[in-house]
């Protein structure tokens, strides 16, 4: 009877301790956050149609005055200091916008960039957003502007996979021409990463430098990347840089509106850079659970042995 008290008691308290102070802990210590959102269902839906040829016109008319499209041939305007003097970062590049802005997000963006990036909290006062809001725009030129964007984004992609496609054929030996694939698209994640994250924040491990010195304009410094990987992990990552409001509040980095594809891509450029031995330390998990395994039939193999003659 002794016994069976004892044991409730340890139940009881083993419990609370299970299901009622360890998910408190761990809720504070890790707030739930909801999952990252590539709909983006907080900006209006966008149906309204759109024709590359208008996208063309409205994108020479409106935006060319401040971001280079370098596919096209399209260079920017201002050098990298003085686009940096006049709206506090260099507008970046817009020849892969079309691929990896989630379009959604595109329309909002270009109809209100504060709303759209969530960070109308800094932009009190007569204080603007340096890309002004094209909130008098019709959807119809809207949609034709993200038509264009779309298609010279495609036709650079499509231009890169034919030169990957010559220069893989340049050789027979398949290990070579894997190498030559894992290259090119190494050198395209890295693309997409200088794209969205390349005017704020630095990657020293990788030498990238950002574009810009936007400490005055963000109120705060972006922090190097190279480590991001390792101190905050992917899950971490891949809700905030969908929605960095969701962990940091009234923080300054904007919503950069990536869809999935380019966010896992950024992802894997951090992960490659910061943690680059991740690959090698997963494959070998396998063996090394395989080690175990035979290692736990031989000890109980020789354990039988040795008591058979116990007895
Ligand atoms: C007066 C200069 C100016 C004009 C005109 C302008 N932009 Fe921008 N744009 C910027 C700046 C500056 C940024 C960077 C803002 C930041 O980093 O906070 C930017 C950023 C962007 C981005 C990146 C968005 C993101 O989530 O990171 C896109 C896409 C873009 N602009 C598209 C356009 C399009 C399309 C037009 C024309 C309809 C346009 N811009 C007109 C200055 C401009
Ligand atoms: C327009 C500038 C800008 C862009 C573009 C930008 N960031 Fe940031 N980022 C910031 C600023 C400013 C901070 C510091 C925020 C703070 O201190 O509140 C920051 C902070 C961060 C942090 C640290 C978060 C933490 O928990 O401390 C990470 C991670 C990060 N950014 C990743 C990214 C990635 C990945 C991209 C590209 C997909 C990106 N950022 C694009 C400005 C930017």
């Amino acid at each position: 009877m002794k016994e069976l008290k004892i044991l409730a008691v340890i139940v009881v308290f083993t419990g609370i301790t299970y299901w009622g102070v360890e998910p408190l802990a761990h809720s504070i210590f890790h707030p739930h956050v909801a999952p990252a959102d590539f709909k983006f269902a907080d900006l209006d839906r966008f149906e309204a149609e759109g024709t590359v040829a208008n996208g063309k016109s409205q994108v020479e008319m409106n935006c060319i005055a401040c971001h280079g499209i370098e596919s096209e041939g399209i260079v920017a305007p201002m050098d990298k200091q003085t686009a940096n003097m006049s709206y506090g970062v260099v507008p970046p590049d817009l020849s892969l916008a079309g691929a990896i802005y989630d379009e959604t997000f595109l329309a909002g963006f270009i109809k209100n960039p504060a709303k759209a990036t969530k960070t109308e909290h800094k932009f009190t006062g007569g204080k603007m957003h340096p890309m002004p809001g094209y909130d008098w725009m019709s959807n119809e030129d809207i949609a034709s502007i993200i038509a264009y964007l779309k298609e010279v984004s495609t036709k650079k992609l499509e231009k890169e996979a034919l030169e990957l496609k010559a220069e893989m054929n340049s050789t027979q030996d398949s290990t070579e021409q894997e190498a030559i694939k894992k290259a090119a698209e190494k050198a395209h994640r890295k693309e997409v990463f200088e794209n969205a994250c390349g005017r704020c924040h630095d990657m020293k491990y990788a030498k990238i430098e950002a574009t810009s010195d936007v400490s005055n304009y963000m109120g705060s410094t972006p922090p190097d990347l190279s480590m991001m990987i390792i101190a905050r992990g992917e899950k971490y990552l891949t809700t905030f840089i969908n929605d960095p409001q969701k962990h940091l509040h009234g923080t300054a980095m904007p919503r950069v509106g990536l869809n999935e594809n380019a966010q896992k891509a950024v992802i894997k450029y951090m992960e490659e850079t910061g943690d680059s031995k991740k690959e090698e330390r997963e494959a070998l998990a396998p063996w090394v659970l395989g080690f175990l395994g035979i290692m736990v039939i031989l000890s109980f193999l020789w354990k039988k042995e040795v008591w058979s003659e116990v007895k």
